[in-house]
């Protein structure tokens, strides 16, 4: 099996995604999609941006590796009534039985960024936007002292190293790599702009030290270092470095933990 679809069908981000569901509309809404407008949404979960996107009128399609997300992602489509959204099975590494230009705006919201071919995912998300529409990508900083990026930066260090040519996801968090990429697919760097943004995850009634038992149950990288941590008898060490970055990380006054989150947001325009 692939492992990167493995690795997403591990865990079951459902439960994570629960604490993003605010940030994932106010994503949404500065997207500006007007009605109709034909969206992708590329590693797209169980809907997290793709399902407020399609209650703004738009015409999404939600792609991702995980049949377990996908499955989820039309049961949520079916419960909120929605006949203008889909979700289905694909690798953003090549995105079988989508046609050249079909989308007006690509999205991938913390999702492509975890392909392992990004020159592949770069060149297949400009193939399938129109010219003239738009890709925005939001992907974490490699480095950055907030809360996802230090979340896979501690998971790591506790994870065996990745194979040799494997490409760290991070990358798609700097500026360098986001203009090589999609120069490599033929656009100019003036049309690719950059911005630092925050996405805030929201759990009011979990405790830091609850959000990161989710992690280690339901994120599939969380979980993978884990399991490597626990064979090499480090698993409280792991844990306890989660619990105090979340701790340390946490803004909320009531009880419950809300962690904001910097990333890289990529708007480029074809
Ligand atoms: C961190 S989650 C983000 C999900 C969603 N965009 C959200 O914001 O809630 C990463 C997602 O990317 C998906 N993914 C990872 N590699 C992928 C690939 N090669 N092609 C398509 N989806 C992929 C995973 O299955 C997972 O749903």
């Amino acid at each position: 099996m692939n492992p990167n679809q493995a690795l997403w069908e591990k865990g079951d981000f459902t439960r994570i995604a629960a604490s993003m569901r605010q940030s994932g509309e106010e994503f949404a809404n500065s997207l500006h999609v007007t009605p109709g407008m034909k969206v992708l949404d590329l590693g797209c979960g169980d809907g997290t941006t793709a399902l407020p996107l399609a209650q703004l009128g738009a015409d999404v399609t939600g792609i991702d590796i995980a049949r377990n997300l996908v499955e989820a992602g039309n049961r949520r489509a079916g419960e909120a009534g929605l006949i203008n959204l889909h979700f289905e099975e694909g690798d953003a590494c090549e995105l079988l039985g989508v046609a050249d230009a079909s989308f007006d705006l690509t999205l991938s919201v913390f999702g492509a960024m975890f392909a392992p071919q990004p020159f592949d995912v770069a060149r297949e998300m400009v193939r399938i936007t129109r010219p003239g529409g738009r890709i925005v990508m939001g992907n974490w900083i490699p480095g950055d002292p907030t809360f996802v990026a230090q979340v896979l930066k501690i998971s790591s260090a506790f994870t065996p190293p990745p194979p040799d040519g494997f490409v760290s996801p991070m990358t798609w968090g700097v500026r360098s790599h986001v203009v090589e990429r999609f120069g490599q697919a033929g656009v100019p760097e003036d049309r690719i702009a950059t911005v630092e943004d925050t996405f805030v995850f929201r759990a009011p009634k979990h405790s830091p030290a609850e959000v990161i038992a989710l992690f280690r149950q339901f994120y599939g990288p969380s979980m993978i270092a884990f399991e490597a941590a626990e064979a090499s008898g480090r698993a409280d060490e792991l844990h306890g470095q989660l619990i105090e970055l979340a701790e340390a990380q946490n803004t909320s006054r009531n009880g419950g933990t809300t962690l904001p989150a910097t990333f890289l947001r990529a708007t480029v325009s074809l």
